[in-house]
């Protein structure tokens, strides 16, 4: 299958050589755009607009309409793996999302099962081949899922949490139960990116949102190594192109090196990390993918482009940096403000290159 038209993104995961540092948003398909929220009312709910192939394929391509951003993420949330675990996923207005049934008793985290991806993710996987197909090579799809600790906090917590009290009390006091949770986590995972990548995921990102709330030692054993048992399980190539890998901790900060040992292409930053100094810790042996405070969007235009300016300047041109949020973008934001971003990325790192070529 042909190259994307636009393969800035992937050459910049491989550490190929760029013209400029291509860019893309995490949710950049969401509440932000009213588009969205109009095709939201449409499916009726959030959870019903995954749900629907052709509609979740519809709000993926919405960003990509406004902005000229370099890459498509599949819109999805990391939640319908529990979910197909027999969870009982649903959202509940203003509280986010929760889950029927908790994972809490034994036997229940003893009968956890892997999910054949083709049955109870068949939805996602069709989504995946759905957005290819409209997507005619014009710029890469990013397949993604969560990380088996990240699972694992919504599944034990029964939904968000302020502590994660329950979870870490697992982890304390039974850790060979939260093992097992994890470890079927890690296989459903592996075997979920590997139905995407075959569906036409190009690259993927796997989001472990909450391994930075892990002390330095419980995120090595509880976190990190599972996340490395998902990166040796994954299709490196598929129709003869590399799939790279992107692993997201956030608040993952002082565990770069560890992180960019595990296999992955590329380490994830949120935004309290300098990302020139992650670049010196890294060195060759991984790209970045970062790192700009999504608050930063509510300020000014000239504001919010001086900030995009210093991060690029930060990482000091050349290959190997895929511009981002280090977080998902904020429902609030104005959505005129992403336009500044994505431009300013463009235009100032092909500045910058050329600067450095002559
Ligand atoms: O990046 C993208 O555009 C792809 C889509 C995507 C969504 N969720 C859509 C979504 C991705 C990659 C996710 C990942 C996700 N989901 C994570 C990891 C990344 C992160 O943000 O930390 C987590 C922890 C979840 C779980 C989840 N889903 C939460 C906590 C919430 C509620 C928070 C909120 O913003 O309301 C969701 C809902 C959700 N997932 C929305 C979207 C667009 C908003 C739901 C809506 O439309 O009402």
């Amino acid at each position: 299958m042909a190259r994307p038209k636009n393969d800035t993104f992937l050459r910049a995961l491989r550490r190929e050589p760029v013209e400029y540092t291509p860019v893309w948003l995490m949710r950049q398909a969401g509440r932000y755009l009213p588009e969205y929220c109009e095709t939201r009312k449409r499916a009726g709910s959030f959870l019903q607009l995954c749900k629907s192939p052709s509609l979740a394929c519809e709000v993926t391509l919405q960003p990509l309409a406004r902005y000229e951003l370099d890459a498509a993420i599949l819109f999805s949330d990391i939640l319908t793996v529990p979910d197909a675990m027999g969870l009982g996923l649903y959202f509940s207005e203003g509280e986010g999302p929760r889950f029927e049934r908790p994972l809490r008793e034994e036997w229940a985290i003893r009968d956890l099962a892997v999910p054949d991806p083709h049955d109870h993710l068949g939805y996602v996987i069709d989504a995946v081949s759905e957005i290819r197909r409209a997507l005619d090579n014009s710029v890469p799809l990013i397949g993604f899922s969560g990380s088996p600790f990240t699972l694992a906090c919504y599944m034990v917590e029964g939904g968000g949490s302020a502590d994660f009290r329950t979870v870490k009390t697992m982890l304390y006091d039974r850790p060979d139960l939260l093992h097992h949770i994890l470890s079927v986590n890690a296989r459903a995972v592996t075997g979920y990116l590997n139905a995407q990548i075959e569906a036409g995921a190009q690259a993927v990102m796997i989001f472990d949102t909450w391994g930075g709330v892990l002390s330095h030692r419980a995120y090595q054993e509880f976190s990190l190594a599972y996340l490395q048992q998902i990166i040796e399980g994954l299709t490196k190539t598929h129709d003869g192109e590399r799939i790279p890998s992107i692993v997201f901790t956030k608040g993952g900060g002082q565990w770069l090196e560890a992180i960019a040992a595990i296999g992955c292409d590329a380490v994830g930053l949120d935004w309290t990390t300098d990302i020139g100094a992650a670049r010196h810790r890294v060195g060759e042996r991984v790209a970045l993918q970062g790192n700009l405070d999504p608050i930063s969007l509510f300020a000014s235009p000239a504001a919010v482009a001086a900030e995009v300016r210093r991060i690029v300047d930060a990482y000091g041109g050349g290959t190997g940096h895929v511009f981002n949020l280090g977080h998902g973008i904020n429902q609030f934001t104005p959505a005129d403000t992403v336009t500044t971003v994505v431009d300013t990325v463009h235009q100032h790192s092909r500045q910058l290159n050329r600067q450095l070529n002559q």
